[in-house]
């Protein structure tokens, strides 16, 4: 890849899922950058802001205040026109338009795939990675995970108090789309007696059967939590033990916790990742360094590049289920 020079403005925008914590990379991004002596614009509406130009200013005042906050002051977008080569070219123009030397794309998968495909057009870009799914190759850990995580805490800590007053058992279903991070993790971390994850499959008569262990076990409560892309999703798992409540003996209420765990405000890991990573992609474009994604692997603010984030799927270790089976004793 070429190196860059002679920057003068760069574009930042968020896309995709919102995620706690992108405005604290947002706000790293334009005071690093102005520290530099370059312009910063912002894009609204990721994608598909970027297509219509919808194109603003972005100063140091521009960004007081917002790294408390949730979501994107940018605002986001999921953008089919953009999944098309009439779209992406559309948006190259408007980039070349603006004069941007660079553009900072700060997002999960489907944003950094976007941001590849720009990079083979010819745009000099840097992705940030922000998902709550923590799906994306290249970052052990990405801008939302942990606030998104404590979320789903704080709701299967209140269940299990209700949970263990009415003897009921108790399903939350989590984010993640394919990916069962955020499930296993809150199940782990929220002491769950099962863990049902798309990576694993589980049939809804074994799962009974764990519930039922726990409570012969002498629990007073039991909680599964679920991941939305598990074959066996809550409403799968709703439908067999409303079916099956006489022969089981109890009965099962769901939670679906949706986009809440989205909503928060960003925790102080989510505020720092978003700092580093957003200050650590404008240190590599002024290096002249480009189509790579920033990342935390090892601890450490790393750079990915983008054609291997776009080719892999990140692995989840699973071996956990086995450890959260054995906790759940
Ligand atoms: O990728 C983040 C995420 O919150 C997923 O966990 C979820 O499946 C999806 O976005 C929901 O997308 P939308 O907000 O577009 O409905």
């Amino acid at each position: 890849m070429e190196k860059l020079t002679g920057i003068k403005r760069i574009g930042v925008l968020t896309s995709g899922g919102d995620a706690p914590g992108m405005n604290a990379a947002i706000r790293a991004v334009v005071r690093t950058a102005l520290d530099k002596g370059w312009e910063v614009c912002g894009i609204r509406q990721g994608y598909a802001g970027l297509i219509r130009n919808d194109v603003i200013p972005m100063g140091a005042r521009g960004v007081s205040g917002i790294i408390q906050r949730g979501g994107t002051i940018l605002g986001s977008s999921r953008s089919p026109e953009f999944q098309t080569t009439e779209g992406r070219e559309a948006a190259l123009k408007v980039i070349q338009g603006n004069c941007t030397d660079a553009l900072v794309i700060i997002g999960g998968n489907g944003s950094q795939s976007g941001a590849y495909e720009l990079s083979q057009m010819g745009c000099p870009v840097i992705g940030i990675a922000s998902t709550i799914d923590n799906d994306l190759y290249g970052s052990d850990i990405t801008i939302g995970v942990d606030t998104a995580l404590n979320i789903a805490l704080e709701a299967i800590d209140r269940l299990k108090v209700t949970a263990s007053s009415h003897h009921r058992a108790f399903l939350v279903e989590v984010m993640g789309r394919e990916c069962g991070y955020l499930a296993l993790m809150a199940g782990i971390a929220g002491g769950a007696e099962v863990i049902v994850i798309p990576e694993v499959d589980v049939h809804p008569e074994i799962a009974a059967a764990e519930l039922r262990a726990a409570y012969e076990r002498g629990k007073a409560h039991a909680i599964i939590v679920v991941a939305e892309g598990a074959r066996c999703n809550a409403a799968r798992l709703g439908h067999f033990f409303a079916e099956h409540q006489q022969r089981l003996g109890f009965e099962l209420r769901t939670t679906v916790l949706g986009h809440v765990q989205r909503g928060g405000a960003p925790g102080a890991m989510d505020r720092l990742l978003g700092t580093q990573m957003g200050a650590a992609a404008v240190e590599h474009l002024s290096r002249g360094e480009h189509g790579v994604l920033m990342g935390m692997r090892r601890g450490e603010i790393s750079s990915t590049q983008l054609s291997e984030v776009a080719a892999n799927k990140k692995p989840l270790d699973t071996h956990l289920l086995e450890l959260a089976r054995i906790l759940a004793k």
